[in-house]
């Protein structure tokens, strides 16, 4: 009964809070961060791997002008569960980035074993961990009843910026500062990366800055957790087994205990 009650007081406060989370910040800003869904999500959540693609394509046209990779392999482009490259495509990406080579002292064409460059600017945070490191307690209060409901975490961060943008912006300090509802503070010192229309997809995906900002969101989660499907599975089957287990556990102590429940009744 009080368990029954818990989880109904839990999820209303979850469900409460509608399709987004508003944080109050110390600073009188509220930080908003959108719930967009990801094909990742849930038990069975699995990554898309032409999404992944597309989220490559963002990264690489547009933040990698800034922002590095600095803990991903190429060569992981062509790992299972990843966006399916094959070697021959991680072959051509690599060799696109110019990558410096410490005992030769210059930069050479990247091969599948080099990881993706650092960040070319130097206040731009590396963004190979950042879904995850960005992951928050967002809910009522920071408690994280966002994430345990409805899965929000860095990916919902990193699109909520992408989109977040409201068109202000001043100096400080010699640096522009841009207004963002998701960003801690709500100014953040970069200025809107996506527009409209500006990465083009051989299949011709949407491609306006909402579709762009998920994709190029779940392609970072990728590179934070590559190994989510085999995690989750692992999972599901512990708590199979692990349900299983009870079950035979519980049948095994009642015939063990039977006999002499039987003389006491
Ligand atoms: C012109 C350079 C530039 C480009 C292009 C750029 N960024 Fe940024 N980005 C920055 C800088 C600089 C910061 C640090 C801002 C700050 O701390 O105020 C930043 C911050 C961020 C943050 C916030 C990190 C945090 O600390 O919470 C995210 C997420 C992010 N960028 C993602 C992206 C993505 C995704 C793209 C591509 C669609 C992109 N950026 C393109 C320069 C850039």
């Amino acid at each position: 009964m009080m368990k029954k009650t818990l989880l109904t007081a839990l999820i209303a406060l979850g469900l409460g809070i509608g399709g987004n989370a508003t944080v109050a910040l110390a600073s009188g800003g509220e930080q908003h961060i959108e719930d967009f869904d990801f094909s990742f999500e849930g038990p069975f959540g699995k990554y898309d791997p032409i999404q992944l693609q597309r989220g490559l394509k963002v990264y690489t046209e547009v933040c990698a002008a800034c922002h590095g990779l600095r803990h991903v392999a190429f060569r992981t482009l062509a790992d299972e569960g990843g966006p399916g490259f094959t070697p021959e495509q991680v072959k051509a990406y690599a060799a696109g980035f110019d990558i410096y080579n410490a005992e030769l002292d210059e930069d050479l064409p990247g091969k599948p074993s080099d990881k993706f460059p650092r960040s070319a600017l130097s206040n731009a945070p590396d963004l190979s961990l950042m879904a995850k490191a960005r992951a928050g307690f967002h809910g009522p209060n920071g408690l994280g009843i966002n994430q345990f409901i409805k899965g929000m975490g860095g990916t919902e961060y990193i699109a909520s910026i992408l989109t977040g943008f409201t068109g202000e912006e001043k100096e400080q300090a010699g640096t522009t500062f841009y207004e963002n509802k998701a960003f801690p503070g709500g100014w953040i010192a970069m200025a809107p990366p996506l527009e409209d229309e500006q990465v083009e997809f051989d299949d011709g995906h949407k491609n306006d800055v909402e579709h762009m900002a998920k994709d190029v969101s779940a392609f970072l989660m990728w590179t934070a957790e590559p190994k989510m499907m085999a995690r989750k599975r692992v999972g599901l089957l512990s708590v199979l087994f692990l349900g299983l287990f009870t079950v035979l556990l519980y049948l095994t102590n009642k015939k063990i205990w039977a006999p002499i429940k039987r003389k006491d009744a």
